[in-house]
């Protein structure tokens, strides 16, 4: 599983963060997520997966 976040779209909602702090990173400067960690480990999916559904912007795309 491999995941990425548009910059374009992301808003700032952190709610990717909360979800899988160790694949997504907000940025001190904008607040604006990253990830971190494009390919994802096994026990990171389901969180991933709950990032990706919880955010407001459908800002991540899993693939
Ligand atoms: Fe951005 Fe969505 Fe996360 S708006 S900070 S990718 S919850």
């Amino acid at each position: 599983m491999k995941v990425r976040v548009d910059p374009e779209r992301c808003q700032g909602h952190t709610l990717c963060a909360m979800a899988a702090p160790d694949v997504f990173e907000l940025s001190e400067i904008d607040g604006h997520s990253t990830a971190v960690n494009e390919d994802v480990p096994a026990d990171q999916e389901d969180r991933v997966r709950e990032a990706a559904k919880s955010c407001p912007e459908q800002a991540i795309t899993i693939f």
